[in-house]
């Protein structure tokens, strides 16, 4: 057989998702939560790397309740995950970037799962990394599913969270609460296996992601700091910063957990009522629980984001997350 068909690491000590969390998961019915998302999402990533081929690349001619226009894929990731969880006695409901209402599954189940089933979605057409992100909430016996409100819960409440990245790997970056986890797709065999353990991100860096294209519109704060990261070794941050962006949160939360970084996606004034552009519920919360269970910062440049109070399933947030010092430096200059 070819080294590249080798699979004798499947008989060395690499341990199986399953495995992993039964290990390290108290709660057997969130082991069966995860398990069963990751089955929908295995399905997602066949489809991506099929792309064309199953027809799944383009439009699908929607308007979702963001106002945004869905793609095909969207619409096939949000349908996946919400048949994997109906059917799943531990979830009790779920919400969507892709549905306007929350979606009530069991009743009698114990967990809430809210999620963007396929984040940067901008990029699929162009075979660039997308990705599914979730939120695992608990929820009090006897709170009606179908209300709202039952999912209204900061992202401090968060059990579990995690996003599955579709890129040249797929890869599963999870936290249950105790540090964060990757897992790698083999997807010959189908399973998830460990490959990074008590992941952190570097306290300091000189990488930078923002759309620059929206910076007339930002706070005078923000354009402050990002004119002084311009200035490089000259300018008060003393340092000379490099820029990326994918317009994948995904996959810029994925480089800043491997390498270090900061991520921004900040208030503007296009859309001057809105606090964001990305959504509290399923994308900021879940990432900043990532990123702080990584030793990052995760703020509005105002607040902690897992600390602000949602008034809805789809409300906005301003994001500015990532390496820790970096952080604090657009805390900073958002007291000035
Ligand atoms: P989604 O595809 O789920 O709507 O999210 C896209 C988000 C996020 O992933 C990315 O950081 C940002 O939108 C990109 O926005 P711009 O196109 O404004 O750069
Ligand atoms: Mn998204
Ligand atoms: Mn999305």
């Amino acid at each position: 057989m070819p080294a590249d068909f080798n699979l004798t690491y499947l008989d060395s000590n690499m341990q199986r998702l399953r495995t992993f969390l039964d290990n390290h998961c108290d709660n057997p019915d969130l082991v069966a939560v995860i398990d069963g998302l990751m089955v929908a999402c295995k399905d997602i990533a066949y489809k991506v790397q099929l792309g064309g081929l199953a027809g799944v690349l383009g439009s699908a001619e929607q308007i979702n309740v963001q106002g945004e226009s869905q793609k095909k894929l969207d619409v096939i990731a949000n349908d996946l995950i919400k048949q994997a969880l109906r059917i799943m006695p531990q979830v009790k409901g779920l919400a969507s970037e892709e549905e306007s209402d929350a979606v009530a599954c069991n009743p009698e189940g114990e967990f809430l799962v809210l999620f963007d089933p396929l984040d940067g979605s901008s990029n699929i057409d162009v075979n660039v990394t997308v990705g599914t992100i979730f939120s695992v909430l608990q929820s009090e016996p006897g709170a009606d599913p179908t209300y709202e409100a039952t999912y209204l819960q900061c992202g401090r409440e968060q059990v579990a969270a995690g996003y599955v990245l579709y890129g040249p790997s797929t890869i599963l970056v999870l936290t249950v609460g105790k540090g964060v986890y990757t897992f790698t797709l083999d997807p010959r065999v189908g399973e998830f296996y460990l490959q990074r353990e008590k992941v952190r991100v570097p306290a300091t860096t000189k990488e930078f992601a923002i759309n620059m294209s929206n910076q007339r519109f930002w706070l005078p704060e923000m354009k402050n700091y990002v004119n002084d990261l311009l200035l490089g070794e000259q300018g008060p941050l003393g340092k000379r910063y490099n820029m990326r962006w994918i317009a994948s949160m995904v996959a810029e939360i994925h480089r800043i957990l491997t390498r270090g970084g900061i991520f921004m996606y900040p208030y503007d004034s296009r859309e001057p009522q809105k606090p964001g552009k990305l959504r509290l519920m399923y994308e900021g919360n879940p990432m900043s629980m990532l990123i702080e269970q990584a030793g990052g910062k995760a703020s509005t440049a105002y607040e902690n984001i897992q600390e602000v109070e949602p008034t809805s399933i789809h409300q906005r947030v301003s994001v500015v997350m990532g390496s820790a010092e970096e952080v604090d430096n657009v805390i900073r200059y958002h007291k000035k």
